[in-house]
């Protein structure tokens, strides 16, 4: 098979690997001229993927700029950012962009798969219009299906190829194309009965974790004003066998999808007459949670007679999760905006994120951080942090991932 990628991402690198390490041919298409060379190179940009895969894949993975050469594939999958704007709204710039593109060298017999992710419709309301501008009928002359990605960065328990993949179809022989296709990586397939199926299941499971995540960490904020230990609660409340599944709260919501996918619904909802209610209320609880972890932070250095303005605060952690440098919608770098609005004096360590060029601050060694500091800040805690070296390193120390657990001092403040 020849398949195109369209978007080299998170989710497009991983899914274009897949396929050439299967032996087929892959042509990766990206704007970023960047990605394309580091890829000609061999070299990874994503955690996910290491760079000795794409090394071994060679001649079989191939990264352009150029949508010309999609004309000759079987199959092209498009997995470019679906953002909101500012007025967070769906900006679905670059999947319009991508279509329109696509539409040019777009052949007969092809398939068009949609995985990035975005509200009932698109598929069959604003990608297929693009599409048939062409000349070609969608379902007729080539096929069409949505897919959700469910890739999770830094997880390993679950790969591309054991977790279940949904699929949809413009039609049924569009489904059994798409079906086919996807066997071929991943063991398992879903099928659901349209394109729109298929779309608000992702929207489903992003929803259902954020109104999770808000609903543990409203009672975050809760449990600091009773003087409860919110981990304590949520560890003994998961020994429960059945009908509890566990969150853990933390500083707030980041990465490309959880601060950003319930939007899309939202906002299609409106079109219904319908106020997506728990959608809303979960991103407002979220997008206070770094509000909240200054009040913290302020609250503490208070207790040892110091201000925010003035102390040297050390932020363990800036990417939006463990595990990843990703900083799209990191609830640290909120944190760390509004400690230096409040004449906080920031450093930071995180050695899966060189530089915050935004902050203009570059990444020191945990004990270089550490030294003279008047706080730490445990904001992500990467896999293997040494987190004793911190509370035994830094006058006071605020953990907002419950890591320093199990460990007593008298200068350690926990979520
Ligand atoms: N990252 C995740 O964990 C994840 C998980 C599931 C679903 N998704 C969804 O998948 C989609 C892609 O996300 P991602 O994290 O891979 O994004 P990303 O930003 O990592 O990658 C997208 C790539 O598309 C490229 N691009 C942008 N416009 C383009 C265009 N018109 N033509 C060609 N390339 C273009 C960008 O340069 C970038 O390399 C989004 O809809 C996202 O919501 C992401």
């Amino acid at each position: 098979m020849k398949v195109g990628v369209v978007g080299l991402g998170y989710v497009g690198l991983p899914l274009a690997v897949a396929f050439a390490e299967g032996g087929h041919d892959v042509v990766g298409v990206d704007t970023d001229s960047r990605k394309v060379d580091a890829l000609a190179r061999g070299s990874s940009y994503v955690e996910d993927v290491a760079g000795d895969r794409i090394a071994a894949v060679g001649e079989r993975l191939r990264a352009t700029t150029r949508y010309a050469d999609l004309a000759t594939v079987d199959v092209a999958v498009i997995a470019v950012p679906t953002p909101l704007t500012d007025n967070r709204e769906p900006d679905l710039g670059p999947l319009l962009g991508a279509g329109t593109e696509l539409a040019r060298v777009l052949q007969v017999g092809q398939l068009v798969v949609l995985e990035s992710t975005t509200y009932p419709g698109t598929t069959r309301e604003r990608l297929v219009p693009l599409l048939e501008e062409s000349g070609l009928a969608a379902g007729r002359d080539f096929a069409v299906a949505y897919s959700p990605e469910r890739i999770d960065p830094g997880r390993t328990d679950f790969t591309l190829r054991t977790t279940p993949k949904v699929v949809g179809g413009l039609t049924p022989a569009c489904l059994r194309r798409a079906v086919a296709f996807y066997g071929h990586v991943c063991d398992e397939i879903v099928e659901v009965a349209s394109t729109e199926s298929a779309e608000l299941t992702k929207l489903l499971e992003n929803v259902f974790r954020s109104v999770n995540i808000a609903l543990v960490n409203e009672l975050a904020i809760l449990c600091d004003r009773m003087g409860i230990d919110i981990w304590e609660v949520v560890d003994a409340a998961a020994t429960k066998p059945y009908g509890f599944m566990r969150f853990a709260p933390g500083p707030g919501m980041g990465g490309h999808c959880l601060p950003v996918d319930p939007f899309y619904l939202a906002w299609k909802a409106r079109e219904y007459d319908m106020p997506t209610a728990f959608v809303e209320l979960a991103g407002e609880v979220n997008q206070k949670m770094p509000y909240f972890c200054v009040e913290k932070i302020t609250r503490a250095l208070n207790e040892h007679a110091k201000s925010v303005r003035g102390s040297k605060i050390a932020i363990v952690g800036v990417s939006y999760k463990a595990g990843v440098g990703d900083l799209r919608e990191s609830p640290a770098v909120k944190i760390m905006r509004l400690l230096g609005r409040l004449g906080g004096q920031l450093a930071y360590h995180d050695e899966l994120v060189p530089k915050l060029p935004d902050l203009e601050l570059e990444s020191d060694s945990l004990e270089g951080v550490l030294a003279d500091s008047d706080l730490a800040v445990i904001v992500t805690a990467h896999p293997g942090l040494d987190v004793q070296a911190i509370v035994d390193g830094a006058p006071l120390v605020v953990d907002f991932r419950g890591v320093t657990r199990g460990i007593e001092a008298s200068n350690l403040v926990r979520l």
